[in-house]
């Protein structure tokens, strides 16, 4: 049988990092290996697939930027569109992995597979994660199974949809938490066809005892279309904050109400959401719920006609 072709997509990581000599092993910097160094490490990936690479970053993913998905994004759909090319794999870092996977699963088409995987330890730890991952990924990406199921994240060789995971420990292989099976995963690519060519800003505002709504003028007045409220509880608004939303609403920013609890934030549950224009996250989290915001925001410019968009997602 003809191998399938995997396009390697690099944008840094730890899966890329090497230890910093002068901290004694404790610290390293993300994203100094090249592609081909990586995949070079990992001698039975010629078995499984006909490879390609390309480095389009070199980043810690604590410092991946809107303008970077949309990069990352560019050269998915490029890839992806290219009929030699079966699936992709992503490499990168794994503390906005679930941003990057859940941008790419609302903006890639369905079809071939897109599986994101990175590493907890740096490659040139003696028992580093990476080459393993960066295998199991490929294996998943040439798979038929993960066809038709959006974007996958492999960790600790194990796979997870975007739609469901999340960084739960900041360290050690089981880093990664899902709340469903990714088997149990669908394709969404509802914004595949939107022209991101750029994304506005939103900001997410936490909820906590005693937080100030002066955060929420200061940030309407630095620009920001939507706002995601991180609150506590049910999605739960201070009531020191209702003036100011009221202010942000009448600037035409959207204001979507999420939980730092696992969810579900329920439509008109705990507060008057339509009567408000308020937008409800679900169970999606803040970050995750931001980067819907986003794209919607992109999509149709207005913050009147979200509702069409976000539910379900
Ligand atoms: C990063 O997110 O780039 C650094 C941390 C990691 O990859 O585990």
């Amino acid at each position: 049988m003809a191998h399938s072709r995997i396009h390697i997509i690099a944008t840094g990581g730890t899966i890329a990092g090497e230890a910093d000599p002068a901290s004694g092993g404790v610290r390293y910097t993300a994203g100094v290996r090249s592609v081909d160094t990586l995949i070079a490490a990992v001698p039975g990936l010629a078995e499984v697939a006909d490879i390609s690479a390309e480095q389009i970053l070199a980043l810690d993913s604590k410092d991946i930027t809107p303008a970077d998905w949309l990069l990352i994004l560019t050269c998915a759909r490029s890839s992806l569109a290219d009929p030699a090319i079966d699936g992709l794999v992503i490499l990168h870092g794994t503390d906005t992995m679930e941003e990057t996977a859940y941008f790419l699963h609302l903006s890639l088409p369905a079809g071939k597979p897109v599986v994101l995987t990175g590493a907890m330890r740096p490659a040139d730890h003696p028992q580093a994660d990476g080459p393993a991952n960066l295998l199991a990924a490929v294996r998943l990406a040439a798979d038929d199974t993960a066809q038709d199921k959006g974007v996958l994240v492999v960790m600790n060789q194990t796979p997870h949809a975007a739609r469901w995971l999340g960084k739960a420990r900041t360290t050690g292989l089981e880093a990664f938490e899902s709340s469903r099976p990714w088997h149990d995963a669908r394709p969404d690519g509802r914004f595949h066809e939107v022209d991101v060519s750029a994304l506005p800003r939103v900001n997410i505002l936490p909820g906590y005892a005693g937080a100030p709504a002066e955060l929420i003028d200061a940030c309407v007045a630095a620009g920001a279309r939507g706002l995601v409220l991180a609150l506590t509880g049910h999605g739960s608004v201070p009531a020191a904050w209702l003036p100011a939303l009221r202010r942000a609403k009448e600037d035409g920013v959207a204001i979507l109400r999420a939980s730092r609890c696992a969810g579900p934030v329920i439509h008109n549950a705990n507060a008057d959401d339509d009567a408000q224009g308020w937008l409800t996250a679900g169970d999606l989290p803040p970050p995750k719920a931001r980067i819907a915001l986003m794209l919607a925001l992109a999509g149709n410019g207005s913050g009147d006609t979200l509702h069409a968009h976000l539910p379900e997602l």
